[in-house]
């Protein structure tokens, strides 16, 4: 696969990780962006996550996508292209491209990530054919859109499955989906991965896995500042926490300090102090309504296409046609 790389075109070299870092833990009350999940070990322990039995997201998206007998878009000239917007493990992602490759289409797959880890680790799930180019893209998403939709005429369908949407609050959603509205041609769509609002219960099961999964991946953006930024937190010191806030409809996951202590991160010349039981708010996962949906694709410009679910309609994967 061949692999460009967005990010180092940073030219200004401002380390956004170092400033987020110092702001959010200077914020009442504290908190992480959840995009700094995912460095190598991060992607990894996403995946060993999708493997959870509680988990559930996963599983179900991929019933959807077997279920499809035939592509869910038909284009005449069949040729098209297919942007991933945070690549998953690939097989899903799979299932589509065999599809099209089936029905006698070419297809340049564009797979985008922030993470080279996780392009590395999708790449043996793909299918070596001579009608499908691949090339993966390192980059923020709608860099790799805005990179893509420069290399083709072809129709696109740009993908954001795995409920990956969850992570964004209703305003950042907005702007996201108009963001590549404006990048994208009249006849062009986007596959929309949502997961549904259900009983809480499965919903708190699923961010609270027993093998304690969930923990070691929340912690691990921890590490990764104590390995980046020269910090010494200790691991030890915090608990995860995963709950359901009804009000946002979202899952919510927190980082809870067990004791009062101090923390030094040497490369912000930055002590940060916490008191027992003081959270570091980590993660949004929103949860979506058939209605939340529909009015989403409403209020942003789409046309709704149709709504595909699986049989116990936990989820929902939305195709919406500029
Ligand atoms: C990758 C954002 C879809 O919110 O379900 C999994 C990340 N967090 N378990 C999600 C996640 C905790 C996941 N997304």
């Amino acid at each position: 696969m061949k692999i460009t790389n967005l990010l180092n075109s940073n030219l200004v070299g401002i380390n956004d990780l170092a400033i987020d870092v110092l702001v959010g833990l200077d914020c009442h009350p504290k908190k992480i962006s959840s995009k700094y999940f995912y460095d190598d070990l991060g992607s990894e322990l996403f995946q060993k996550i999708t493997q959870q039995k509680e988990y559930y997201l996963t599983d179900k998206e991929f019933e959807i996508f077997s279920s499809f007998s035939k592509p869910p878009i038909k284009i005449e000239n069949k040729k098209i292209d297919i942007i991933e917007l945070g690549v998953g493990d690939g097989h899903k992602s799979k299932l589509l491209l065999d599809g099209y490759l089936r029905e006698g289409y070419e297809v340049n797959y564009f797979p985008v990530d922030i993470s080279a880890k996780a392009l590395e680790l999708l790449e043996k799930n793909i299918t070596v054919d001579d009608n499908i180019t691949v090339e993966g893209i390192v980059g923020d998403y709608i860099d790799g859109l805005a990179y893509a939709r420069r290399k083709t005429e072809n129709q696109q369908l740009v993908l954001f499955l795995g409920s990956n949407i969850g992570n964004f609050d209703s305003v950042m959603a907005k702007n996201f989906l108009k963001k590549i509205w404006t990048l994208l041609q009249k006849g062009d769509s986007v596959l929309l991965g949502f997961d549904l609002k259900k009983e809480i219960e499965i919903l708190l099961n699923a961010y609270n896995d027993s093998n304690g999964t969930t923990s070691q991946f929340n912690l691990n953006v921890l590490r990764r500042i104590n390995s980046e930024l020269n910090a010494n937190f200790v691991l030890d010191n915090f608990f995860h926490y995963g709950t359901y806030n009804a009000e946002h409809g979202a899952m919510e996951s927190f980082l809870i300090s067990k004791v009062e202590q101090e923390v030094s991160i040497k490369d912000l010349n930055f002590k940060v102090e916490f008191d027992a039981f003081e959270p570091i708010h980590l993660e949004y996962s929103f949860k979506y309504s058939k209605k939340d949906i529909a009015d989403l694709c409403k209020s942003t410009g789409y046309k709704l296409g149709e709504n595909f679910y699986d049989q116990s309609e936990y989820f929902c994967d939305s195709l919406w046609i500029k």
